[in-house]
């Protein structure tokens, strides 16, 4: 495991007259709204706890108003935490200087945001190189470079308009520039295609994620919209009344939501598009792969017409080719439903680890039993894409 990009332990962003005293006088047990109904102060960000590894896409998923813009403006302090510990790159951001936080913002990390936030009066051009001119750059190397970003994100030729002339899903391409000019190390999103009609958010999706494989960045993505957290999201947060309830995999989550909340987000999922052959197999007697075994992180998807037209069950490999279960076309329909029939639930003994600030699912099994599982204590490599519809 790479050492984590990001760091956030304990984290709590209370409103109020007093936050401060009030956090430490309180019974933090105690929710949001019965904190609100007795001291008048408003929990945003109630104990979160994550790490994102480098080059990892981390998404904050959460209904509208459950802390996912406090939250993530806490971390280069653009909102003041009221306790906990943030890390970047290994430096303490909670202790940083007033000068430091402004070098950090400037040079490693950039935000693109719902509603774009570009300068009106100012040209394309000269929107995507703001960050270089505060950073010093000259005026030719600063439009050069900008030009260059313009390119990347598929605007080339337009750099002489201004910001009005551009449809939203271009403007959001100019934000997306001008957080790239800068060269940073993370790039925060807060619901950046929120705004946009649906077919252009997927286009604006696809082109994320492709320039994500070639730019590997530290990604930490805020959506309300758990297809979207799927496909953008080698990880996902969860977040209720702010709170982080769940962080796992898409398929962690998918496969075993902490509550009817998280239930709730993964009902309408095409299953077989998240699903791998691990989650799903059964213990086996088999010990011969075979020729043409399935891997155990093969999704169902593409398991499906092999499996149809099998008379007996497929061994599963691990990555080192050791047999670790079977699958057969009758688990696979099983793992279809949504909620889980009785054949399901008996095997619901998945691994499951309460990490700080929220339950961590690691690599879960649904089905009968695990011949093998992680605690979900590390971060998985990124990164691996699920693309649904
Ligand atoms: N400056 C503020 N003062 C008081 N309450 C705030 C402030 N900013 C956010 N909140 C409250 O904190 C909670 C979390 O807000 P926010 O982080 O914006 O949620 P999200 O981004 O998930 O929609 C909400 O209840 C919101 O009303
Ligand atoms: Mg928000």
């Amino acid at each position: 495991m790479s050492e984590p990009m990001i760091v956030c332990r304990g984290v709590w962003k209370i409103f109020g007259p007093d936050a401060v005293r009030m956090l430490e006088t309180h019974d933090r047990s105690l929710s949001r709204a019965e904190t609100e109904a007795r001291t008048g102060h408003i929990i945003a960000v109630k104990d979160a706890s994550f790490r994102v590894a480098k080059g990892e896409c981390f998404v904050v998923m959460g209904l509208s108003g459950s802390g996912k813009s406090t939250l993530v403006r806490c971390l280069t302090r653009l909102i003041e935490p009221t306790d906990g510990k943030i890390m970047i790159s290994g430096q303490d951001v909670t202790r940083m200087s007033r000068r430091a936080l402004l070098t950090l913002r400037r040079n490693k990390v950039a935000m693109v945001f719902q509603h774009f936030g570009l300068f009106p009066h100012r040209k394309v051009l000269e929107n995507i190189s703001y960050g270089l001119e505060v950073r010093g750059v000259g005026l030719k190397d600063r439009l050069a470079k900008a030009a260059k970003i313009l390119d990347l994100v598929g605007l080339g030729g337009w750099g002489d308009r201004y910001p009005r002339e551009l449809s939203g899903g271009m403007q959001q391409r100019v934000g997306l520039a001008r957080a790239l000019a800068v060269d940073p190390e993370i790039l925060i999103f807060d619901e950046p295609f929120s705004a946009l009609d649906p077919l252009i958010r997927r286009d604006m999706q696809n082109e994320l994620l492709e320039l994500q494989n070639r730019l590997q960045k530290t990604l930490v993505f805020i959506t309300h919209d758990f297809p979207e957290a799927i496909r953008m999201g080698d990880r996902i947060a969860i977040m209720k009344d702010g709170e982080i309830v769940q962080t796992g995999t898409s398929e962690d989550i998918v496969a075993n939501p902490a509550d009817s909340y998280v239930a709730d987000f993964t009902e309408d999922v095409p299953r077989y598009k998240v699903l791998s052959a691990g989650t799903v197999m059964r213990p086996t007697a088999l010990s011969d792969p075979g020729t043409a075994p399935v891997r155990s992180s093969d999704r169902i998807d593409s398991l499906i017409n092999r499996l149809a037209d099998a008379d007996s069950a497929l061994p599963v490999v691990d990555d080192g080719g050791a047999v670790v279960g079977e699958i057969d076309a009758s688990i696979v329909m099983k793992a279809m439903q949504t909620t889980p029939g009785p054949a399901l639930a008996d095997g619901a003994d998945c691994a499951k680890a309460e990490g700080p600030g929220g339950r961590q699912t690691g690599s879960t099994m649904i089905g009968q039993s695990a011949a093998k599982q992680s605690t979900g204590a590390s971060i998985p490599t990124p990164k691996r894409q699920i693309r649904l519809r």
